[in-house]
């Protein structure tokens, strides 16, 4: 489709997991891509932000915009480094006042640490980020005992929903990444946008200490 909506004018920007896709989206005209690494919450590929963001700005020379695990300025600043010009924030955004999720799933971003993730769906290939809870064991040990993609697909169907809207702990899917662990704070979209961009000022300006 990338041609026919840049034919209409729409700038189309894909999340990509690797090099080569980041490659290939480039080629087919993308205006920027969203390097997206492994510690992000929701669809994941297998490589980390530190490892994927360079990689991809050395491979093509449209603008990228780093994803995965970050959530405060030093993040941001971190992404700067590594070349990007922009970065994408899930997590963080999952307690926002204006984010519908249900309380339960609020409650369970807060209250997460640094191990609270797992990645499931490495076997049908398309591996997902959520909090441990009784849905991604279930599906673990299931994945674990070689069940069929079939089976796996039919497990994973309207558990984000369970999840977002029932707050359903049993049976839903609280898709979400490694950096939870430092999401404590209820605050508006523009409070946490103002902090990653105070916090990435912040430690941009303290980083002429590093050199001479
Ligand atoms: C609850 C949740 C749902 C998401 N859904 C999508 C989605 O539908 N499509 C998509 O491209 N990325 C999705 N993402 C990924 C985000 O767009 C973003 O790239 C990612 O959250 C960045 O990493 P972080 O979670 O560490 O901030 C989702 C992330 C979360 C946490």
């Amino acid at each position: 489709y990338m041609k026919a909506w840049n034919e209409a004018g729409i700038k189309v920007i894909p999340v990509v997991a690797s090099v080569a896709l980041a490659r290939l989206v480039a080629r087919r005209g993308a205006t920027a891509v969203v390097a997206e690494g492994t510690e992000s919450g929701g669809h994941i590929g297998e490589t980390s932000t530190m490892a994927l963001v360079p990689q991809v700005v050395d491979a093509v020379d449209i603008p990228v915009v780093a994803a995965g695990g970050i959530a405060d300025g030093r993040g941001v600043a971190a992404a700067f480094m590594l070349g990007a010009e922009g970065v994408q924030v899930g997590t963080r955004f999952l307690v926002a006042d204006e984010c519908t999720v249900s309380e339960q799933y609020k409650e369970m971003v807060l209250k997460a640490n640094d191990t609270s993730t797992r990645a499931t769906g490495r076997s049908t290939g398309h591996p997902v980020r959520a909090l441990k809870s009784p849905f991604t064991n279930a599906y673990a040990k299931s994945e674990g005992f070689g069940a069929s993609a079939e089976e796996l697909g039919a497990m994973g169907t309207g558990a984000l929903r369970k999840a977002a809207k029932d707050g359903n702990y049993e049976e839903g899917s609280f898709l979400c990444g490694q950096i939870a662990g430092m999401v404590n704070e209820r605050q508006s979209a523009r409070e946490i946008v103002d902090d990653l961009v105070a916090g990435a000022e912040h430690v941009l300006k303290g980083a002429c200490a590093w050199v001479a």
